[in-house]
């Protein structure tokens, strides 16, 4: 007992972040504030300037080892452990570990070769024709079929919606068209209950609770068949059984349009075509990464985004003017002419000032708020933490975008400016790559950044050109502490008709 409280003061001491507990460590803290984890890692990170080190397990040896957290949002730390030693700074067994039932080996979850040859298969997937062939087929043709529609539909009724529940079902049906050539339309009046959906989410978030455990109490739980672990075990059960049906369709479709001489473009059928004889297994796992890259993450960051205009109505003028001046140009001076179908490549593309709104968005509101690394050999970071073989690094990205020394004393407000270039024409982007993270950066950098700014840019554009929008009075907007930065309640808002600048005043953007 002795020398474990002389062991635990010595340990205490060379910690730098937030008060550790006898064989706890940091884990009363992080309970403490589950409600507010991502703020409070931010308090922490602006405390100890940058970079901090915490033990999950005030355990001999392990918390020198697995139980050792480096947190830390330096841009320079960044740089070193996304790009500079990328090798020694994989997902790693842990991470692996606690989301091997629900993503696999997939593209998220796996490192060396097996990442590599997904990567390099699914880069092919992003290139710009496919986006302009995958925005212009699942992208518009569902906002101007759907989202528009039922817009309207809940203007005229006077009903307030859950826009992020429309913007979910808009990007899970964009998805699945980019991933499998197929747009369930989940985004359709009446807004139907969707199985797939529903289990997906449960098993996000039951993996999720795996991670605020030690390992050995979760395995326990699944092996035991206890409490969450039983909700991740039917979800993951429903989701496989969904895209296994998808992949079988897809086989036959494939052989049946080989004989044809036809071609598919989406992901899977990519796949397929490089190697026959890949299991329902890997290609669900193929699948399922990509619809969980691309569905939740942009259509939280447009919760946001829309969130953000609500509260900061001169933001909202500065992108109305904007976007008519640019249809001014390329539609002539009718409004009508710009709502008669959704934006064009070449219209989007100019679009700045919508861009670094969206980018200003990401900066406060991350959709993947942390995320972590594996250390293979002992390494030293650029600010001197020296980080131990074994432990694990977690690098923020929510306090990347929320670090005072980066972006100044003004960074908690939304402020678009920021992102452009002196003259204001153009979009200048960060400073330094490595202080805004939100597509994570280096060799693992978003493959979907370009399709989801694209996609982001035109639902955007679609609905401010036709409706301003007010919360719902009563509505919380609340951070949900998941994989993903959701709104706890969703976003409830009244959809108003939106009075557009015309002539003169939208060509001279005044
Ligand atoms: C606003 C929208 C988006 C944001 C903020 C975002 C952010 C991110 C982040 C932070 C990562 C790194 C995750 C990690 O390694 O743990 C990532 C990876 C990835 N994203 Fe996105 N993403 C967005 C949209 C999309 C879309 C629409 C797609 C696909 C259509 C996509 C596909 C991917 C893929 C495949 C990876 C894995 C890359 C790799 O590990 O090599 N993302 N994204």
């Amino acid at each position: 007992m002795v020398a474990y409280l002389i062991w635990f003061a010595r340990i205490r001491r060379s910690l730098t972040g937030p008060r550790v507990w006898p064989l706890l460590g940091s884990l009363p803290g992080l309970f403490q504030n589950k409600h507010r984890m991502h703020d409070w890692i931010a308090e922490n990170l602006t405390m100890c300037k940058g970079t901090y080190q915490t033990c999950i397990a005030a355990v001999p040896y392990l918390a020198r080892m697995q139980g050792l957290v480096t947190v830390t949002c330096d841009p320079r730390n960044l740089e070193h452990i996304l790009k500079t030693r990328f090798e020694n700074y994989p997902k790693g067994p842990t991470w692996q570990a606690v989301f091997h039932d629900l993503l696999g080996d997939g593209i998220f979850n796996s490192d060396g070769d097996t990442w590599r040859f997904q990567r390099k298969t699914a880069a092919l997937e992003f290139t710009t024709r496919t986006l302009r062939q995958a925005m212009a087929r699942w992208v518009s043709r569902s906002i101007e079929n759907r989202l528009v529609p039922i817009l309207a539909s809940c203007q005229l009724k006077n009903e307030a919606v859950d826009l992020q529940d429309l913007l979910l079902r808009l990007t899970f049906d964009n998805i699945c068209g980019l991933a499998f050539g197929k747009d369930p339309e989940t985004l359709r009046p009446g807004l139907p209950f969707n199985g797939f959906a529903w289990a997906f989410d449960r098993a996000t978030e039951a993996t999720l609770n795996r991670f605020i455990l030690p390992a050995i109490i979760w395995k326990l739980k699944k092996w035991l068949g206890l409490g969450l672990e039983v909700n991740l075990r039917e979800s993951v059960k429903q989701v496989d059984k969904y895209l296994d049906d998808v992949i079988c369709k897809r086989k036959l479709e494939l052989s049946s349009q080989q004989e044809r001489g036809a071609t598919h473009d989406d992901l899977l059928s990519r796949f397929m075509r490089k190697k026959e004889g890949y299991s329902n297994e890997f290609l669900r796992h193929v699948a399922l990464n990509f619809i969980l890259a691309g569905r939740d993450t942009s259509s939280v960051a447009l919760s946001w985004f829309f969130w953000l205009l609500t509260q900061h109505p001169r933001v909202e003028g500065e992108i109305i003017q904007e976007i008519s001046r640019v249809l001014t140009e390329t539609r002539g001076r009718d409004p009508a002419a710009w709502v008669s179908r959704a934006l064009e490549f070449e219209e989007v593309d100019r679009l700045v000032y919508l861009k670094a709104a969206l980018s200003e968005t990401l900066r406060l509101y991350p959709s993947v708020p942390e995320d972590s690394k594996h250390v293979v050999a002992d390494d030293v970071l650029p600010d001197g933490t020296f980080v131990p073989a074994g432990s694990s690094v977690t690098y923020s990205i929510y306090s990347a975008g929320r670090n005072p020394a980066v972006w100044g004393a003004d960074f908690l407000e939304f402020k678009p400016e920021r992102w452009l270039t002196p003259d204001k024409k153009g979009f200048a982007g960060p400073l330094d790559p490595y202080a805004f993270v939100s597509f994570n950066a280096g060799p693992r950098i978003c493959l979907g950044k370009d399709l989801a700014y694209l996609q982001m840019k035109v639902v955007a554009a679609s609905v401010l050109l036709r409706h301003s929008l007010t919360v719902a009075p009563g509505h919380v907007v609340q951070q949900k502490m998941s994989l993903t930065l959701f709104m706890e309640q969703g976003l409830k808002v009244h959809v108003h008709p939106r009075v557009l600048p015309v002539g003169e005043e939208a060509a001279l953007g005044t």
